[in-house]
């Protein structure tokens, strides 16, 4: 298990998980192993990734514990007891997507538990679970070979989140600067605002342009302080 999943399963709160976008099977399996959870479903909508699972699972004897599930998404995820949700290794999009076609998401009680971590479109799938009543509850950064990500845990509440959906919210989240993931995350957020903001002036746009350079700027120095 390499480090970004271990952050994913570190954010599982409950006893029976569901991965959805399996892979090999590797998070379900391992969260049994180490007694993280007592059952999980391995889901993938492809069944070469599926079919891995499935030997990941009997490999290490836990055909009564994991179960192997080809659902697109969450539509042939069985609800019931059901205490995490993980979508790793996907497109922010296609997260949200998968999210927004689950029917029982919004009526479970008690409310899951949603760990998400998008590869690519962070900012589309922040503003969505912002538009759609879900509130962050606590996000995790990564560094994991070349690439950091942020891992974020999600619930839905039918309420709007008490902060506002701004620049700030949508490029960082609720990522701080006291790890060192957490400062080379915000790093790497400042310089994508600072490309940005090259982009909105060259568009003639310059508030929006100052904007993305005022909260580079205040990364940048919450990186040095720490803070
Ligand atoms: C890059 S792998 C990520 C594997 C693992 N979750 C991780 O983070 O390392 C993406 C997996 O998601 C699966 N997938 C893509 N779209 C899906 C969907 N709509 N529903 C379920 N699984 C999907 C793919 O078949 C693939 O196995």
């Amino acid at each position: 298990m390499d480090k970004r999943l271990l952050t994913c399963a570190e954010l599982c709160k409950g006893r029976r998980i569901a991965d959805i976008g399996t892979d090999h099977g590797y998070l379900p399996c391992y969260m049994v192993m180490e007694g993280l959870c007592d059952t999980a479903l391995a889901c993938d909508t492809a069944p070469l990734p599926l079919e891995s699972a499935k030997a990941h699972i009997a490999e290490n004897g836990l055909g009564d514990r994991v179960t192997a599930i080809l659902s697109d998404g969450l539509e042939k995820v069985p609800a019931d007891g059901l205490t995490d949700i993980v979508i790793a290794g996907m497109g922010g999009e296609l997260i949200a997507r998968i999210l927004g076609d689950c029917g029982w998401l919004k009526s479970a009680v008690p409310a899951v538990n949603l760990v998400l971590q998008p590869m690519t479109k962070w900012d589309f799938l922040r503003k969505w679970l912002y538009e759609n009543d879900f509130l962050i509850t606590d996000e995790k950064p990564c560094i994991s070979g070349r690439f950091v990500y942020s891992v974020m845990q999600a619930v839905y509440t039918g309420e709007k989140p008490p902060y506002p959906c701004d620049l700030r919210y949508l490029y960082c989240g609720f990522v701080k600067p006291v790890t060192e993931d957490g400062r080379e995350y915000l790093l790497r957020q400042a310089k994508r605002l600072e490309a940005a903001a090259k982009g909105r002036e060259a568009s003639g746009d310059s508030e929006g342009a100052l904007q993305m350079k005022t909260l580079a700027a205040e990364l940048m120095l919450r990186v040095s302080t720490g803070e």
